[in-house]
């Protein structure tokens, strides 16, 4: 333990060197709060290992020095009139009743509340003495901060005098931030200059705050949301006043701010904004609440670091630290070999996180992860945690590097690597993980939706060898399926029951399930729509990608799962058990699969009048047309072609011959 305590001080103090000294902060504030909460409870836990250099115990943030050691600072340091405050935060809506319930207890006055977005950036207090901008200084610890005045002379949205009638002094305060736009071109340009990325716009604003050259922090176009000010006139009743104030003196004030009459009020643009926030150009980690009647703030005061009055409803952090007990590899569908993270778990944007992906051989290479490694998790949006990066310096001595395994670890087959593309596969298409991941497919929602069959069920059906390929679901008897773990003779029917019926999905969906690369579920509907199963075994390259949103990839990828004798027989095996192939007669597939096609015809035909061809493509919803243009689907070229084959030729359309065109009008 004492192990971990030394390794997670050096670090921390480490990145508060990066981060206060050089302005490169090595880790996002989040991953900074969570590892100090860690050292926080082992040193609660093993007093006796406070070391008196731990981050624990300085009092307060140092302000920045230039790095020379002397500890000299770059901006002169000015003690702020009145505190700079921070805010309490509450993650969830029960810590949001209990402020409530702490207000309540200290007031009798019914309570409004408003709600303001909670800007991503860095704090600053703003002098104005006559109406004219003296002074702007960074947070610091809160009581004494660094006058920046020069740089924050840079940013437009900063009146330099005020609009309105001037106080003799007026303190504003609020947020200065960076644009998204901003934050990236910012990155882009200092990726292009081999220079280290900010982690986020918050790090990149308070490390352009304390440039030394205010004419790099104009450059970076910083912007200002005022929240908060003292000295304005006592007519000001309410914080939405104040932020009103604050406006016709030339700020601009934090936006969307709304009042709530009720904490349920609250809630509601809370949830509203955990979507909304995506979508605004800058960034925000969670919503401000504030008593908005000042008497009842004066009323309820200060604790020692935070207002009572005011508290910070977080969005769940979408970044975290964690351990990485074992590394694995999971088989896809496809055979694509994935190596995952199993972590200790860890609360993520509202989960708890286990694995996360480490997404191929190469990248697991780039993060050089070794077993015992702290790591970087993220989630972002709906897409699964990966792993974002190692904090090589929480390494445990002795940390083995993971090794990527030449044979699969389910079949033993060895490993393959793409020459195109950046995968790892187990070529074996008997592989259990490839079956078990055939299998999940065919059942999924999108595909033939039987519902029953989750994954236990199917790692014993395949590790039991009853199912080797989705045609075997089909044939297991309700005896069978009794003897597996937990399953009674109620849900065994009931999955029977579920299979029989999914043999009349539509072929769309049927094909998307075949889980073929590339032919995701709207491909596979795509796809159905014009072709048969039968047609599609015959169906070149060429023809597929004459439908508007099928490509040479997916073409290929459907063309070469035909040539697979595996797969004809498994297609062979559906249809005789009666499955939806788009052969169903009557069916609108049958009347139109030749709809938007349009043919033109030279030389004679053998078996076939010209008449006849054409009647029978044209019940088929084709064209006939006697000239070749670009638009031409096919020529159709019998004995003693004319000139139409030429220019077909020219135009590079294809070409079939009369026993194409025969098996092409019995095939669809
Ligand atoms: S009010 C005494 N309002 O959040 C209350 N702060 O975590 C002072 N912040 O240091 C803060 N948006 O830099 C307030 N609408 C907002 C805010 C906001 C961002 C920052 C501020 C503060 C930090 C506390």
């Amino acid at each position: 333990m004492s192990q971990r305590l030394e390794e997670l001080r050096r670090l921390l103090n480490q990145a508060s060197y990066a981060y206060y000294v050089l302005d490169r902060p090595i880790m996002s504030d989040e991953v900074y709060d969570r590892l100090y909460r860690e050292l926080v409870e082992l040193e609660a836990e093993y007093p006796e290992l406070i070391t008196p250099d731990s981050p624990t115990q300085r009092v307060g943030e140092h302000p920045a020095t230039d790095g020379s050691g002397a500890n000299r600072p770059k901006f002169v340091s000015v003690r702020h009139r009145l505190p700079l405050y921070s805010l309490d935060n509450a993650f969830t809506w029960e810590e949001m009743v209990a402020w409530q319930e702490r207000c309540r207890r200290l007031t009798q006055a019914e309570l409004t509340y408003i709600c303001e977005l909670k800007i991503d950036g860095a704090a600053l207090a703003l002098t104005y003495e006559n109406g004219v901008l003296v002074r702007g200084a960074t947070r610091g610890d809160g009581m004494v901060g660094e006058d920046i005045t020069p740089n924050v002379k840079t940013i437009r949205s900063i009146p330099l005098r005020l609009l309105g009638t001037a106080p003799s002094v007026l303190e504003v305060r609020g947020e200065a931030f960076l644009s998204l736009e901003n934050f990236h071109r910012l990155n882009t340009e200092r990726q292009q200059a081999g220079e280290p990325l900010f982690a986020n716009p918050r790090n990149a604003t308070a490390g352009t705050l304390r440039q030394l050259d205010a004419k790099i922090v104009a450059q970076r176009r910083l912007d200002f949301f005022a929240y908060q000010a003292f000295g304005y006139p006592d007519t000001i009743k309410t914080q939405a006043e104040v932020l009103e104030y604050l406006h016709s003196q030339g700020f601009k004030v934090i936006p969307y701010r709304e009042i709530c009459p009720s904490l349920e009020a609250v809630r509601a643009y809370y949830d509203r904004f955990s979507t909304q926030r995506h979508d605004l150009p800058f960034q925000t980690d969670g919503v401000v609440v504030k008593i908005q009647d000042l008497a009842v703030q004066q009323e309820l005061g200060y604790t020692q670091k935070f207002p009572r009055w005011a508290i910070a409803w977080k969005y769940p952090a979408q970044e975290v630290p964690t351990i990485v007990n074992a590394i694995t590899i999971q088989i896809g569908r496809t055979g694509a070999a994935t190596p995952v993270a199993e972590l200790q778990p860890v609360q993520l944007a509202g989960t708890t996180v286990t694995r996360a992906s480490l997404h191929n051989r190469e990248r697991l290479e780039e993060l050089d992860l070794h077993v015992g490694d702290t790591v970087i998790v993220r989630k972002a949006g709906e897409i699964i945690p990966e792993v974002v990066q190692v904090i090589r310096e929480l390494r445990p001595p002795g940390a083995q590097k993971f090794v990527f395994p030449h044979r699969c670890p389910e079949c033993a087959t060895e490993l393959e690597k793409s020459s195109t593309e950046a995968i790892t596969r187990c070529p074996n298409p008997q592989c259990p993980a490839v079956i078990r991941g055939a299998i999940a497919h065919w059942v999924s929602r999108d595909a033939l939706d039987i519902p029953g069959i989750g994954e236990k069920l199917i790692a014993q059906l395949v590790g039991k060898n009853l199912v080797r390929s989705v045609a075997d679901l089909y044939r297991l008897s309700l005896a069978e399926l009794v003897k597996l773990d937990r399953l009674g003779e109620k849900s065994a029917s009931k999955i029977l029951a579920a299979l029989e019926k999914s043999k009349r999905q539509p072929w769309g969906k049927v094909l998307y399930g075949l889980g073929i690369r590339h032919v995701g579920s709207v491909t596979a509907q795509l796809i159905a729509q014009h072709f048969t199963a039968d047609r599609l075994a015959q169906a070149r390259v060429e023809e597929l990608t004459q439908l508007h949103g099928i490509g040479t990839e997916i073409a290929q990828a459907v063309v070469e799962w035909w040539q697979d004798p595996h797969n004809r027989a498994l297609m062979a095996e559906l249809q005789g058990m009666g499955f939806n192939l788009g052969s169903v007669p009557g069916e609108r597939l049958e009347q139109q699969s030749l709809a938007g096609k349009t043919f033109v015809i030279t030389g004679t035909l053998p078996q076939l009048s010209r008449a006849e061809a054409k009647a029978k493509i044209e019940s088929l919803g084709g064209k006939v047309t006697d000239s070749v243009s670009k638009n031409t689907s096919y020529v159709v070229v019998g004995e003693n072609p004319g000139s139409k084959l030429e220019k077909a030729q020219k135009l590079g359309i294809p070409l079939l011959n009369p026993d194409q065109l025969l098996e092409l009008l019995r095939n669809v």
